[in-house]
């Protein structure tokens, strides 16, 4: 049971690919805390995944947009507006896709055509949804829209790869798009960068099951799991985050913070 911190807020839900999606977490606990939304994600997930079953759950309806096209994401904004019944109150983009990752290129031998096409999925999308929703006039003041990141926009991660380019790119929206958004409308637009977390997107990354040991032992805290970040998601997205925009807010239980750790000396002797 919730608190109903998300009562009478309307909102739309990118990416919930499965149940271990960070999005698939969010939307359960936004529908737990009183929330009514719309559930997105590509044509393609859609057909692969299984967000009927959570859209039966969380009683949301399933518009199917491609985040990449302008036109697929008017028809969204404008539809589910019509299906809540008014304008929003939060936006979770947590999309993230890279070509050049998922098929195993190396750094020094990328593809261009993909490596426009991880910045397009993961990084400019975040535009994209932004300025759709300003022009829609979807969002209502002191709305609240997020982006999902990671610390590979700020320190190399070599497997990482061009998607550490497109989480910068990410990064920098939020704040050019949160100071423009604050002015027009008092909403605010902000970016989580999480901890490493089990799902399809965080496993693609080559050696995945190491580097999540690394990051557990390298935080204080341990690794934040999904349902973590959907509980902060929801902070972010209540009435208590109203003046927190234009921020990349680390969700990483000490990771970004920490030098060494104990734990990691104990495992390097
Ligand atoms: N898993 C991790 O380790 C980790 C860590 C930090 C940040 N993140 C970020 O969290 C977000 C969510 O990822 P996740 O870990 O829940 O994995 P996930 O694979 O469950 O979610 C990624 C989603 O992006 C969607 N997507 C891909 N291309 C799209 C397109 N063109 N249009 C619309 N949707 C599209 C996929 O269908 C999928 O639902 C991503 O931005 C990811 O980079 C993940």
């Amino acid at each position: 049971m919730g608190n109903n911190i998300l009562k009478g807020k309307k909102g739309i839900i990118f990416g919930a690919l499965d149940e271990n999606s960070i999005a698939w977490k969010t939307a359960l606990k936004a529908s737990e805390e009183g929330a009514e939304f719309v559930l997105t994600n590509a044509p393609i997930a859609l057909r692969m995944g299984t967000i009927n079953q959570l859209a039966e759950k969380c009683n949301a309806e399933v518009i199917p947009a491609d985040a990449t096209s302008v036109e697929d994401l008017t028809a969204l904004f404008e539809k589910s507006q019509e299906i809540l019944g008014g304008k929003l109150d939060f936006v979770l983009h947590s999309i993230g896709m890279s070509p050049n990752v998922r098929k195993g290129k190396s750094y020094g031998d990328l593809n261009y055509d993909w490596f426009l096409k991880t910045l397009d999925i993961s990084g400019l999308s975040f535009h994209k949804v932004l300025q759709v929703a300003e022009k829609t006039d979807a969002m209502n003041e002191w709305g609240s829209i997020l982006a999902l990141s990671y610390i590979a926009a700020q320190r190399s991660f070599p497997d990482y790869s061009d998607m550490a380019q497109a989480k910068a790119v990410l990064e920098s929206i939020a704040r050019s798009y949160g100071y423009r958004f604050a002015k027009l409308k008092k909403v605010r637009v902000n970016t989580i960068s999480q901890s490493p977390t089990m799902t399809t997107a965080g496993s693609g990354v080559t050696g995945f099951d190491v580097f999540f040991d690394y990051a557990d032992k390298m935080s204080p805290l341990g690794n934040a799991s999904a349902g973590d970040c959907a509980n902060f998601i929801i902070t972010m997205f209540s009435d208590y985050t109203r003046m927190v925009t234009m921020q990349n807010l680390m969700h990483d239980g000490g990771f970004s913070a920490s030098g060494i750790t104990e734990d990691l000396i104990e495992r390097l002797k």
